[in-house]
């Protein structure tokens, strides 16, 4: 790597996977205005600006609150689709070449949009996408915590129908939504049956939950990731199992500084968790929301914690061997990466 190439311009060119990223946190408010029009949509807001405003959050719950009811305007299968298409222009710019993108179907099938349409636009936009733009995508189906295990059962049934039309793509489940008083054991038959029909596991735990919420996901849902875990470092014993088992954490460092889990970017635990041997790799969450898609959270991280560029590879490292693709697919990436460090 040639030493005058600033850090920015390493991090543009530096090749990524992005593993939580929820699609409808890709919302930008400019696109929330335009569909608000196209569909007839009622806004509590009177600019793009005033937008961006309100979004000034103190919590994961009240960022929560704006960001469903941002969703609202989504309704059509084309919405979905430029919703899509819009994350992976800006995936593609910031060299992200493959990404693993959360749904929250119950966000739109509760206002009456058929499931069907959720995954039509999705997957059109990510099927386009890999024709292209060669951009390489899977999706996995968040349930929403809030609500009850009987709807996430209900929601699970509604969409197993579509598995097949979507095999390429439809290939895991998550849990997401307000953590606090939603441990993981909630959930503990929908995540039975899923991973008996084979689909892969994640579940975020450990961003406002305690550490006993990262042990349930591992142990009562079988996670095979951990969304965010940055609450892990208060427990001994669970960083120990985490490096052990090289159990992958995807954080989400200005998810974090938005929502307050953090108050300082050079206060984050990031480094310290990748010091610690834990596998650890660096994502957007909610971009629109949150100020910035990978590379912005690359270079903010590297500034505010010091990272050198072997640690920026690293993290680019554990994200694809982490990602739920084939090994062809991962060998392809990591001799991309490889190439790319070594100039
Ligand atoms: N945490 C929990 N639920 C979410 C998040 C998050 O960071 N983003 C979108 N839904
Ligand atoms: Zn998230």
């Amino acid at each position: 790597m040639p030493l005058t190439q600033t850090l920015p311009d390493f991090i543009r060119g530096l090749p990524k996977a992005e593993l939580h990223l929820h699609i409808e946190g890709s919302l930008e408010p400019e696109l929330m205005f335009a569909l608000a029009r196209r569909n007839g949509v009622a806004l509590p807001y009177a600019s793009v600006d005033a937008v961006r405003a309100a979004y000034d959050f103190s919590d994961l719950q009240s960022f929560l609150d704006l960001y469903y009811a941002g969703a609202a305007v989504l309704r059509t299968e084309q919405d979905f689709y430029d919703l899509t298409a819009a994350y992976v222009a800006r995936a593609v710019a910031d060299n992200v070449l493959h990404a693993e993108i959360f749904f929250d179907p119950q966000t739109h099938t509760v206002r009456g949009v058929p499931m069907a349409t959720v995954f039509a636009g999705i997957a059109g936009a990510l099927r386009d996408a890999q024709v292209a733009h060669g951009f390489s995508s899977r999706l996995i189906l968040c349930f929403l915590r809030h609500l009850s295990e009987e709807d996430a059962l209900a929601t699970f049934a509604e969409a197993l129908p579509l598995r097949e039309a979507y095999a390429d793509l439809w290939i895991g489940v998550g849990l997401d939504s307000g953590e606090v008083g939603n441990p993981p054991e909630k959930f503990g038959r929908v995540f039975a049956q899923a991973r008996a029909l084979g689909f892969r596991v994640v579940a975020h735990a450990g961003e406002e939950g305690p550490p006993a919420y990262i042990w349930g996901a591992l142990d009562a849902l079988g996670a095979e990731r951990i969304d965010h875990g940055v609450r892990a470092e208060e427990d001994a014993a669970l960083m120990t199992r985490l490096a052990q088992d090289q159990v992958p954490l995807t954080v989400c460092p200005l998810s974090n500084l938005k929502l307050r889990v953090v108050q300082d970017l050079r206060d984050h635990n990031l480094a310290r968790l990748l010091k610690a041997g834990l596998c650890v790799t660096v994502n957007s969450d909610d971009p629109a929301y949150f100020g910035g898609y990978m590379n912005a959270n690359f270079l903010a991280t590297a500034e505010a914690l010091g990272l050198d560029r072997n640690d920026l590879v690293q993290l680019a490292r554990n994200a694809f061997v982490a990602a739920f693709a084939s090994d062809t697919e991962k060998q392809g990436w990591l001799d991309a990466l490889e190439r790319y460090q070594r100039g």
